[in-house]
């Protein structure tokens, strides 16, 4: 019944828009521009409309399965991005509020002091005494404090990211934001780091105290890009965290080590639970995708795709940077995925899901 309204809704205004085209014939057959192009330009629109509505409240719900969103998405994408002011600051506003990465995001002498006590985000029983000798190594500030960020792009490490030839375009922005040391290239990727996450797992280097070099040699990659660690999320992150701050901080004082700020990283853990994000622990992607959406003007996402295949169908590396086979949400819409998709939709930030051109 609702179907076939619609359909009736559909032909009559396919039949406008054919009897439009006629009047645009008959009144301007020297244009250049075919009237059929005005029709199909309209059509376009309407259906554009209709899809930015329909992903800007897509339900997250894991049993969705990406191949009955595939055409739907890739059209969608296809569409002009619209921008939405309201929607920004307003995210800005609930997220500078609750959360406040402008003043949290890592510890800085500034709010963090000696003898503190730091919980931690996720060991709850737990918590770290600040010492002297440590806090004299945090950062003195943010760099950007009392300034907004401009054009951040924030880039993860999805394999859609291969031959994307999307590098230019993202060493472009003003602010670049990657993740766990991972490979930058001038072609795919770019090179410009601002900060960028180590996860302490990585650091696997033996004798660290004695042989910095390899450390060093691995991180120099990034210039000047502040490097971030989860230190106080669970016990066992503090230790190497800890450690790789101490080698860094007098060979590299040019390239900051700053720690996450676990009172912030709960915040933005109960500001996504209360909008019905369920998960254990928001991946890190996506709590710097939320720092962005408080800190810069305006949010470019890459390499963001969870699925084991594009919009074409062809398939697609976990990686840009290995060859590890796709992962277990391959067929599903993870959540985080869903809402960055209604995020989009709503023109608070733009997704990039294809090749740069
Ligand atoms: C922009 O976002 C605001 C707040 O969500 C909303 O009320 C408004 O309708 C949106 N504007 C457009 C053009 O979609
Ligand atoms: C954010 O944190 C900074 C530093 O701790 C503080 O000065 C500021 O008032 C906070 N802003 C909000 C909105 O809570
Ligand atoms: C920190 O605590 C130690 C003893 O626990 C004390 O000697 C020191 O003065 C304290 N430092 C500050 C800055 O409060
Ligand atoms: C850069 O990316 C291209 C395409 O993904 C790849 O062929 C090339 O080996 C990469 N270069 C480096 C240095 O990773
Ligand atoms: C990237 O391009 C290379 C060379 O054109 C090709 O061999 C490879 O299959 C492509 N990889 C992906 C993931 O598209
Ligand atoms: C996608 O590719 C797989 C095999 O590579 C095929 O079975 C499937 O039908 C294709 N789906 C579409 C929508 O083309």
């Amino acid at each position: 019944m609702a179907l076939s309204f619609l359909r009736l809704v559909f032909s009559l205004l396919m039949v406008l828009m054919v009897f439009q085209g006629v009047c645009v014939m008959f009144y301007y057959t020297r244009n250049t521009h075919s009237p059929r192009d005005g029709t199909a330009d309209r059509l376009q629109q309407v259906r554009c409309t209709k899809l930015r509505h329909k992903f800007a409240i897509i339900k997250p719900a894991k049993s969705i399965q990406l191949q009955r969103f595939t055409q739907e998405l890739s059209d969608f994408m296809s569409c002009p991005y619209q921008s939405n002011t309201t929607e920004r600051e307003l995210n800005r506003m609930r997220l500078q509020y609750l959360c406040n990465a402008t003043g949290s995001l890592f510890l800085t002498k500034q709010n963090t002091a000696i003898n503190q006590t730091i919980p931690y985000e996720k060991s709850t029983a737990k918590t770290y005494k600040m010492n002297a000798a440590i806090h004299g190594m945090l950062p003195e500030d943010f760099p950007w404090s009392g300034r907004r960020l401009g054009r951040c792009a924030v880039v993860g490490s999805g394999g859609i990211l291969k031959n994307s030839s999307c590098g230019r375009e993202i060493d472009s922005a003003d602010y670049v934001i990657r993740f766990n040391l991972a490979s930058i290239n001038d072609s795919d990727v770019g090179l410009k780091t601002d900060l960028i996450t180590i996860n302490p797992s990585q650091i696997r280097f033996k004798n660290l105290d004695k042989n910095p070099e390899p450390l060093v040699e691995r991180v120099s990659v990034y210039g000047n890009a502040f490097l971030i660690m989860p230190a106080f999320a669970y016990t066992f992150c503090t230790g190497q965290s800890i450690k790789t701050l101490r080698v860094l901080h007098p060979i590299r004082p040019q390239q900051p080590v700053v720690f996450f700020s676990p009172t912030y990283l709960r915040a933005l853990d109960r500001f996504w639970k209360g909008r019905g994000l369920k998960e254990v622990r928001l991946s890190t992607g996506f709590m710097l995708i939320s720092t962005a959406l408080e800190l810069c003007e305006d949010v470019h996402v890459y390499g963001f795709w969870p699925f084991g295949t594009d919009l074409h169908n062809n398939s697609v590396p976990y990686h840009y940077y290995d060859e590890l086979s796709p992962h277990r949400y391959m067929h599903s819409m993870p959540e985080e995925f869903v809402r960055l998709l209604q995020l989009h939709s709503k023109g608070a930030l733009t997704l990039h899901l294809q090749p740069c051109s």
